[in-house]
């Protein structure tokens, strides 16, 4: 059966088209409007998902239903009561309108992305968000591909939605630029952690479900008015990595398997989730027994809800699943240019599902010296506090980070780099970076670029940033990458 699965209507748009257990293509609708996160669907995304042939059945996100009685009871009466964002409208718009429609809940559509593409025959599952229905962090655990929640908190107690109030109060853009509170929150102090303990939690339980003393969907107002931004973001990132942790350590007790997933926006968080690999490892003894669908936000749920109605393990082999686009250069031809000191844009391959930019629409630099940030940030444009990610031939990637997993090919986890001194475009202030390990089998061009960089300069690592300008999602086709070209006046390969 050919499942196309739908998340639209909320924030990044995306399907993905599985057939059987296999995942013929998934991408992001921004990357074909050119609207960062789009909320909708477009022509051109539908176009290229639907040559993999008609789907038997459209497999959407979440519960239209359910989510409108959340709505009534947030106080959100133009949603509760629109008919405007009904899924059937808005797939009749482009032809799809006589196509059966299966509606999955958004957990259990989060869920089933994390398991059915993971290693694991059994797993414990944390999902972990901002809003969707009612479920704001689950608990549970797989078996014979199916779940059995052992926790569930609801709306308005949500840990995402407390972090994104606090990425609010701080300036930045909620529901997008969490991950910009994060970089930040290495520069402050966790000074007001117990005050956020004191005015937003009644309960930290997973028997009960989360308690939060106060809804925060409106946002914070100005708490703590005067307070450095800095460590507020390094308060509200402390207890994120509190929370999470004893989420772990919970579910560790009463769940009987030694996998861990997880998903949710709250996935997304690489400086928690390199302390819940750590302690997962302490808990079980067991290295490695971590996956993290590289999409765990909202978009990766297209890939979940099919999954979902597949209910069978699907063969993954990777996050390029989108746009192909033929490589134009040789990695050698690359790897010369990169070793003379210059900054080049690599658009090949098919294009990345899920947010980061994993070497397939990548800018890439040697990430040696103190002058490389500066270099690269002509183009970027990126906030001055903020370093850039490596890329690492995994066998080398223990070698200079003190790694929490043995490979990350996904860029999921922070790790201490042991040199930072040495690599200073891509170490954090704390001396931490976000790293992206490669094997051959993951990526065979970014693998070999890799291999004859490391010949010619004796450096296994890049700087891998993403290929796009400020405010923009990542480029898809070749066109996009040339306009980036000829604006940036860095080099296409
Ligand atoms: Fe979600």
């Amino acid at each position: 059966m050919k499942v196309l699965g739908v998340s639209a209507l909320s924030h990044d748009a995306a399907v993905a088209v599985i057939d059987d257990d296999r995942i013929l293509y998934a991408a992001h609708a921004e990357r074909f409007s050119r609207r960062k996160n789009d909320a909708f669907l477009n022509s051109s995304l539908l176009e290229e998902a639907l040559a993999f042939g008609k789907p038997d059945l459209i497999a959407w996100y979440e519960r239209p239903l359910l989510k409108k009685t959340r709505h009534l009871m947030a106080g959100q009466y133009r949603e509760a009561f629109s008919l405007g964002d009904l899924p059937r409208r808005h797939l009749r718009k482009f032809g799809l309108g006589n196509i059966p429609v299966e509606y999955v809940s958004h957990h259990e559509s989060h869920a089933a992305a994390g398991f059915f593409t993971s290693p694991f025959e059994d797993a414990t599952v944390i999902i972990a968000d901002a809003i969707g229905e009612w479920s704001t962090f689950s608990i549970g655990e797989y078996r014979n591909n199916r779940i059995r929640w052992l926790s569930d908190s609801i709306y308005p107690h949500s840990l995402g939605l407390l972090y994104s109030a606090f990425t609010q109060r701080i300036g930045l853009k909620p529901n997008e630029e969490e991950y910009i509170l994060m970089g930040m929150a290495a520069y402050g102090q966790p000074i007001y952690k117990p005050d956020i303990y004191q005015d937003f939690f009644r309960d930290v339980n997973f028997d009960e479900g989360l308690q939060l003393a106060t809804n925060v969907h409106a946002g914070l107002g100005n708490w703590k008015e005067n307070a450095r931004r800095e460590d507020i973001a390094a308060s509200i990132q402390a207890v994120n990595d509190e929370v999470m942790l004893k989420a772990a350590a919970w579910a560790a007790e009463r769940s009987q398997s030694n996998n861990l997933i997880l998903m949710g926006g709250v996935a997304l968080n690489c400086v928690s989730n390199e302390k819940i690999a750590r302690l997962w490892e302490k808990t079980t003894g067991l290295r490695d027994k971590i996956w993290i669908m590289p999409n765990p936000g909202d978009a990766g749920s297209s890939l979940g809800a099919a999954a979902a109605i597949q209910g069978k393990k699907l063969r993954w082999e990777g996050p390029y699943l989108g746009t192909d686009v033929a490589p134009d250069n040789s990695p050698e031809k690359l790897s010369d240019y990169l070793a003379s000191g210059k900054v080049a844009g690599l658009c090949q391959g098919r294009a990345e599902y899920g947010p980061r930019a994993l070497g397939n629409r990548s800018i890439l630099a040697d990430p040696r010296g103190s002058e490389t940030k500066e270099k690269v940030n002509q183009f970027k444009r990126r906030d001055q506090f903020r370093p850039f990610a490596p890329v690492i031939l995994e066998e080398y990637a223990n070698d200079y980070f003190d790694m929490p997993v043995a490979s990350s090919p996904y860029m999921q986890f922070t790790a201490p780099c042991r040199f930072p001194d040495d690599f200073p475009a891509i170490c954090h202030v704390d001396g931490s970076s976000r790293v992206q390990t490669v094997n051959r089998s993951q990526n065979p061009y970014l693998h070999e670029l890799l291999q004859t960089f490391h010949q010619t300069t004796g450096c296994p690592m890049l700087l891998n940033t993403s290929m796009n300008l400020k405010g923009e999602p990542l480029v898809n086709n070749r066109e996009d990458g040339e306009r980036f070209s000829k604006k940036t006046g860095v080099q296409l390969f």
